[in-house]
């Protein structure tokens, strides 16, 4: 008894500490969203996770000093190239994260912009562990909350945590990209994985008046979805680096490293991709096709690569992709780093856009 006793209280003080550390990082924050970190447990939805020492991720399970790893502010990484930590043995797994529990300062910012009040019908797009649903339900309420993901494994995983927990969501095996009508529509859309633009079915499965909250291009953008369909709203100042919508066609691709026969000096070195506010600006002005991993560049449609270390850049494909991100810096710090919450973002029929107004009243659209 005296044990149990002392348990609860531990992991009540282990709630206390992460919403405190929560509010200092977010700053204002919504009582409810504070309140409902400090009623959910995020311990439930990290029986074990992944710690990543020289390219091997190694399972983390309850013991020693896991108690203080879930409930701090950090990103746990629960699954490796589809091997959840609690099936990975001790050797390890190399290789590209596939879920994980967010940062939970970045999750409040979120539930925070997507304002759920008791009742809201919410879909959640990339249930991972099930934590960010279980809060969504304290929120909403769970016979409202529906939650999707890719895998039968990790759907029914978080249905069983969250139940666990008291929470009877919708936990359902589905591809994000088109969202969920069966339960919709949605008062509140959150998604938890990237996209360089939001997929047209998350908009139409939006009431008038709703809001949807998701990571677009290096950003986390909040919309308001208006009476004729189209959708407006801003971008939240922190940084987000999700990991994307995967559609089964990632490209894997090995970075190229630099050699001195395709390599080259340049002023804007890799630091550059090294700064998250030059990083959304570049991501506006780089093709939709370029994909990015740290300080390399490709570009999909005509395999021009580019990868930077220090001030070299090695370059190889058709056309020298650096001189986007060198161009893109210059104007960046002519502008005075605009920042990402300074941008407007917009969706309709015409396509869909970031936009930035300067000091000067000259206003600047990218498609996205
Ligand atoms: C950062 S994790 C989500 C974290 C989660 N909300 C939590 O609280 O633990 C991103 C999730 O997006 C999921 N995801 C990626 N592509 C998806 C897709 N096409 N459809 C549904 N889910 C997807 C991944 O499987 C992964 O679980």
């Amino acid at each position: 008894m005296t044990n149990h006793l002392h348990d609860d209280e531990q992991l009540l003080r282990a709630r206390v500490a992460l919403a405190s550390e929560i509010e200092r990082v977010s700053g204002v924050l919504s009582s409810r969203v504070v309140e409902a970190f400090l009623n959910v447990p995020r311990h439930a939805f990290v029986p074990a996770f992944y710690r990543e020492e020289g390219g091997v991720h190694r399972p983390w399970r309850a013991g020693d000093g896991w108690l203080r790893e879930v409930y701090a502010d950090q990103v746990l990484v629960t699954e490796v190239e589809g091997v959840h930590a609690e099936d990975a043995g001790s050797e390890g797994v190399r290789g590209v994260a596939t879920s994980s529990s967010t940062l939970p300062s970045l999750m409040a910012d979120m539930l925070d912009a997507l304002d759920v009040r008791p009742g809201d019908r919410v879909l959640e797009i990339g249930t991972g562990t099930g934590y960010n649903a279980a809060l969504l339900c304290h929120l909403a309420g769970a016979q409202h909350v529906t939650t999707i993901d890719r895998t039968e494994h990790l759907v029914a995983t978080a249905r069983t945590r969250l139940s666990e927990v008291g929470f009877e969501a919708a936990v359902v095996q589905a591809d994000g990209a088109d969202g969920y009508p069966g339960n919709g529509p949605y008062d509140r859309i959150i998604a938890t994985c990237g996209v360089r633009s939001l997929p047209r079915t998350w908009l139409d499965q939006c009431v008038p008046g709703g809001l949807v909250v998701a990571p677009l291009g290096g950003a986390v953008a909040r919309l308001t979805k208006l009476p004729d369909g189209r959708a407006v709203g801003r971008f939240l100042h922190r940084p987000a680096a999700f990991m994307p919508l995967r559609d089964g066609k990632e490209p894997g691709w090995e970075v190229p490293e630099p050699t001195s026969a395709d390599s080259r000096t340049t002023e804007s070195g890799a630091h550059v991709l090294d700064d998250p506010g030059f990083v959304f600006w570049a991501d506006l002005h780089l093709a939709p096709t370029v994909v990015r991993d740290g300080h390399a560049l490709r570009d999909t449609a005509d395999g021009s690569t580019a990868h930077a270390q220090g001030r070299t850049v090695a370059l190889g494909g058709p056309r020298d992709l650096w001189r986007t991100v060198e161009a893109a810096h210059q104007v960046w710090l002519d502008r005075n780093r605009p920042r990402r919450e300074w941008f407007t973002v917009e969706a309709g029929p015409e396509g869909q856009f970031a936009g930035y107004t300067a000091p000067d009243g000259s206003t600047t659209r990218w498609s996205l």
